[in-house]
């Protein structure tokens, strides 16, 4: 039998406390015993981003990280971006600038968005293209991608993105 640590996070802003394994992944803590499936299981190995969160503020593939790595750290999920009334800036420009097909690669892309976003308000394409690197998407290309994280920008920070270079 397996010992099981207890693991206590805030996660979207909330106290959580768990019971995990040791070598179980934060990305399977997050589904399988939080119950917080908006983040995604692409390839399990690093290589895909749909497994991206927040922790401590910074942007980590969640599928790389121990879920005992978890205690005292704060986690953002891509749940934890529902308190706006309707949807949060970013999943509003990725519907309006069709950012998505099936959607699976969604989360960790709007999670890898306000990672950038939350850092710097007025990102170049060029910028937006090397930051989202880590997160493939097999459907929609990037383009639009692209495109809706740079509405999202001017919808967040109209001032920043106006301003003159
Ligand atoms: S599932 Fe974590 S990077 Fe692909
Ligand atoms: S929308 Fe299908 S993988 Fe990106």
């Amino acid at each position: 039998m397996v010992n099981k640590i207890h693991v206590s996070a805030i996660v979207n802003g909330e106290p959580v406390e768990f019971l995990c394994e040791p070598q179980q992944s934060l990305l399977e803590c997050l589904r399988d015993i939080l119950g917080l499936t908006g983040t995604k299981n692409g390839c399990n190995d690093g290589n895909c981003g749909a497994c991206s969160v927040l922790l401590d503020g910074r942007l980590v593939n969640s599928c790389l990280v121990l879920g005992v790595e978890a205690q005292g750290r704060r986690i953002t999920t891509i749940e934890g971006l529902a308190d706006w009334p309707g949807l949060h800036p970013i999943q509003q420009s990725f519907v309006e600038q069709d950012g998505l097909q099936c959607g699976y690669c969604t989360p960790g892309m709007i999670i890898a968005a306000k990672a950038l976003l939350d850092r710097e308000p007025n990102p170049s394409e060029q910028r937006i293209r090397e930051w989202m690197a880590g997160n493939l998407c097999r459907c929609t290309g990037y383009d639009k991608i692209v495109r809706a994280i740079r509405a999202a920008a001017e919808r967040l920070y109209p001032a920043e993105v106006g301003r003159k270079e």
